[in-house]
């Protein structure tokens, strides 16, 4: 740790090393391996960052009979106690974390959240499951139940069903014994260790 204005490292509040360039047409290998060192400890930072997004869903009741927070714990601890694997269930916590930036589109906040880290099934399911989940309410507000069935036929309609049918929809219940955030605290730094696949990786970097 550098106190003395070195630039091998930098302390709480301070701005370290920088490029400098004052547009990327100017920018030097020199730049971008600073930059690069500070995205690396950034994007290790990543899973907490994901994790405060998620509490603001403390609280936050909407009229719901369960907190967003709550329900998104009891959705994950449902999925768990089914059975379902690490990712699943990490996906399970994070399917509403869109609700505070996406009111108008909230899947796709998560679901691009999601997208480095999980299988091409799981993102489609968060992606898509607000269009499933309206199965089970739109008819309530004087819209299609069925919307979801534009993917009718689709080889992943099946597995989103059954996450809104067992998962989702029936998270609401504030007599259920969630597990704490705390329990998947460690799923998430895991799931979001390394990802498989973004326009900033090299091929030989890309996990399986
Ligand atoms: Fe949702
Ligand atoms: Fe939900």
């Amino acid at each position: 740790m550098a106190a003395d204005g070195e630039t091998d490292g930098k302390m709480d509040g301070e701005v370290g090393a920088q490029a400098k360039f004052h547009a990327m047409t100017e920018g030097t290998k020199e730049d971008w391996t600073i930059i690069a060192t500070h995205a690396a400890e950034f994007n290790r930072e990543l899973p907490a960052r994901v994790l405060s997004h998620l509490k603001l869903l403390d609280g936050d009741y909407g009229g719901f009979p369960v907190d967003r927070l709550t329900h998104s714990l009891q959705t994950a601890s449902r999925a768990h106690r089914d059975g379902r694997d690490e990712e699943y269930v990490v996906c399970a916590l994070l399917h509403d974390i869109g609700d505070t930036l996406g009111s108008y589109n909230h899947p796709d906040v998560a679901a691009a959240i999601l997208k480095p880290f999980v299988s091409e099934k799981n993102h489609w399911m968060v992606a898509n499951h607000g269009l499933f989940q309206g199965y089970y309410f739109f008819h309530h507000l004087g819209l299609d139940q069925n919307m979801r069935d534009v993917y009718k036929g689709h080889e992943w309609y099946d597995y989103t069903a059954e996450f809104c049918h067992l998962y989702d929809q029936a998270a609401f219940d504030p007599n259920y014994e969630n597990e704490a955030l705390a329990f998947f605290e460690p799923m998430v730094h895991r799931v979001f260790a390394a990802p498989r696949k973004s326009i900033y990786l090299k091929e030989e970097d890309t996990a399986a």
